[in-house]
């Protein structure tokens, strides 16, 4: 069966603008593994927009299925990862001003970094993926570096998904690449922009054995989550209203 990892970045997202205590991604992360998670992903970016190092702490101490950290090549967050021994990392890379992670990581023009950092990393007694697009030199770079996992990034297919051709050659693509991978003896996991329509195909992925979700699953609790949130505080409001507070 596919694994699903929850990624409850746009969690921490919410609470920081407001800089406040909520939403808590803590909470959300319980939430998920009730609703099935199995695996719970945070992103903690060198500007700390979302994630925060509290909540990858926390969460160490708190979840019961297993963490995901993803983490750029960054000597700082290199030693944290060390220091909190999350389950699993993604390397992934990170631009300033990107909204999201845009595309996956060249593992070939960064092979000697990463090499480094696996290295370090598996020491450590952390398990490896590398976020990289769905290419074969990408891929046997990712082999030589000595990770274990491969995260195939499927932005592009997202983009260009269409319900009346979800057989796209992006499609293709990460088909032939989860192959290739596995032939390297790497495992195949998979990720970025799947929503409730898209997917569907990606389930056929040979060898797949999780999906990283996050956008389109935290989207939806929102909708699914504010009659009710509403209903609450207009309960407050009929039970409360009308009252005079003599003082
Ligand atoms: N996998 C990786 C490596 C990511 O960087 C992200 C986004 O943080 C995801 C999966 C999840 O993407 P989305 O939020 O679009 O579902």
């Amino acid at each position: 069966m596919i694994q699903l990892g929850v990624n409850i970045d746009h969690i921490a997202t919410l609470r920081q603008a407001r800089d406040t205590i909520e939403p808590d991604p803590v909470r959300a992360a319980i939430m998920a593994e009730l609703g099935g998670a199995d695996g719970i992903t945070v992103h903690l970016r060198e500007d700390r927009r979302h994630i925060q190092e509290r909540d990858v702490r926390l969460l160490r101490q708190t979840i019961q299925t297993k963490l995901n950290l993803e983490m750029a090549l960054y000597e700082e967050i290199v030693n944290f990862a060390l220091e909190i021994k999350p389950d699993i990392v993604c390397i992934v890379p990170e631009k300033r001003e990107e909204i999201t992670t845009e595309g996956g990581l060249d593992a070939v023009q960064n092979q000697r970094d990463l090499q480094k950092t696996i290295e370090r990393l598996k020491n450590g007694g952390i398990r490896v993926s590398v976020f990289v697009d769905p290419l074969p030199e990408q891929i046997s770079a990712v082999k030589e570096c000595g990770a274990e996992w491969i995260e195939l990034h499927t932005g592009a297919y997202s983009q260009s998904f269409s319900s009346l051709n979800p057989f796209s050659q992006e499609l293709h693509a990460l088909m032939k690449a989860a192959q290739y991978a596995h032939s390297l003896g790497l495992r195949v996991n998979a990720g970025h922009g799947l929503d409730y329509q898209n997917v569907w195909p990606i389930c056929a992925l040979p060898h797949l054995e999780e999906l990283n979700i996050g956008h389109s699953i935290i989207s939806r609790s929102v909708f699914t989550g504010l009659k009710q949130a509403v209903r609450e505080m207009k309960d407050l409001l009929i039970k409360y209203g009308g009252q005079t507070h003599d003082h």
